[in-house]
């Protein structure tokens, strides 16, 4: 096994170098995503009223926690906690003055967190806290974390003993107001944006600390526009219900979307989680109505999608009104949109992905969606 300083080392030579994945874990799927923000109530109130989630639990000053609040939504299997900090003295505070509003941790459901925790750091992963074991009168939650691009970290849940709403220090969090879902049922994959030549090394942290597989890879030339270029690696776990691309930006004529993030978030950090519906039809339509913004696509998009995606079954004018982008594989075909940042740095935004077969993740669109991407930069002036 290498150690981690082999990996800092790590040269990527063109080769097919990562072991098929071996799910030592084994991770059963997303726990729950936390975001530190600078107002996790109004937080809250967007993401129930804009994308259709309801109250789960709460912590805070009336649960006896006086360093700081968060926030439990929940959508179908989707778990969201925003976190704010009473005091501007604490890692919290630090971590949103640097970043902004930004995804802390990427929860993972385990079986055992402590073997987690002792197989990954004994691979190479660094630690972020050892096995905790928090109990109340529901049962236990036993958790570790471990260090990942950036300020983010994973946290293993293991929550087989506990029948609570949420975990041991939150309460149930009753609210009169819980707007209908928009359709929203679970993470499809959560998007890393690291720097410059970082892409290889955290691809292989993934692969030799947690077991992960190279399920695709995109470079340069699959993903550039005339100005922008970006690359990316897609890692997978062994049950395939994991997945985190990596991007790294590339040369170009003009500073790159990614770029751009690195800039805003100070540094690598999650760029976007991606989320499933069985309707994105109807998703979209409620999601625009409840104001959230999404990438403008020109309406010439529409004009190729016959040819280059062939039958579907929704109808491609109403597509075309909701900006619902189309791309085909092998295996079927995808429906996809992309929110605006829903900060206002230029950082994390939101992808709506209805899969009808296909396992990609829209290479067909990658032209179309950073020119769009690229307007808005230029908006911004950061292009
Ligand atoms: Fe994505």
């Amino acid at each position: 096994m290498q150690n981690l300083s082999d990996v800092k080392n790590y040269k990527y030579d063109g080769s097919k170098v990562f072991p098929e994945a071996q799910d030592f874990l084994p991770i059963l799927g997303t726990d729950y995503v936390e975001l530190y923000v600078g107002n996790a109530k109004q937080s809250a109130h967007f993401y129930k009223t804009a994308f259709g989630f309801k109250s789960l639990a709460y912590c805070g000053l009336e649960t006896g926690n006086k360093e700081y609040c968060s926030y439990v939504l929940v959508q179908d299997k989707i778990r969201l906690v925003l976190t704010t900090p009473y005091s501007g003295n604490s890692e919290i505070a630090e971590h949103i003055k640097k970043h902004g509003d930004g995804v802390k941790v990427i929860a993972l459901s385990v079986d055992d967190a402590d073997h987690s925790y002792k197989e990954s750091v004994n691979r190479g992963a660094l630690s972020y806290f050892e096995t905790i074991t928090e109990k109340d009168s529901f049962g236990e939650v036993k958790r570790s974390a471990i260090r990942t691009y950036g300020d983010t970290i994973h946290v293993f849940v293991e929550r087989k003993n506990y029948k609570g709403v949420f975990m041991p220090g939150f309460i149930e969090w009753n609210s009169e107001y819980n707007p209908e879902s928009t359709g929203l049922m679970y993470i499809d994959h959560m998007v890393g944006n690291v720097e410059l030549g970082q892409m290889n090394y955290w691809a292989k942290y993934y692969s030799q600390c947690l077991g992960f597989a190279n399920l695709i890879s995109f470079d340069d030339k699959d993903i550039s526009t005339q100005y922008t270029a970006l690359m990316s690696k897609v890692m997978t776990n062994g049950n395939g219900r994991i997945k985190f691309p990596i991007n790294e930006p590339a040369a170009g004529l003009k500073k790159s979307q990614i770029e751009e993030y690195l800039e805003f978030y100070k540094g690598a950090g999650c760029q976007h989680i991606a989320v499933a519906t069985n309707d994105i039809v109807f998703t979209i339509s409620e999601m625009r109505k409840r104001g959230v913004e999404f990438l403008h696509v020109p309406g010439t998009y529409y004009d190729s999608v016959p040819d280059r995606v062939g039958d579907i079954s929704e109808d491609l004018a109403i597509l075309k009104s909701l900006g619902i982008m189309v791309d085909r594989d092998d295996e079927g075909y995808l429906l996809q949109i992309f929110t605006k940042p829903v900060e206002d740095r230029p950082t994390l935004f939101f992808e709506i992905i209805q899969r009808k077969g296909a396992k990609s993740f829209g290479k067909g669109n990658f032209k179309a969606l950073f020119e769009s991407i690229e307007a808005e930069q230029a908006r911004r002036g950061t292009l």
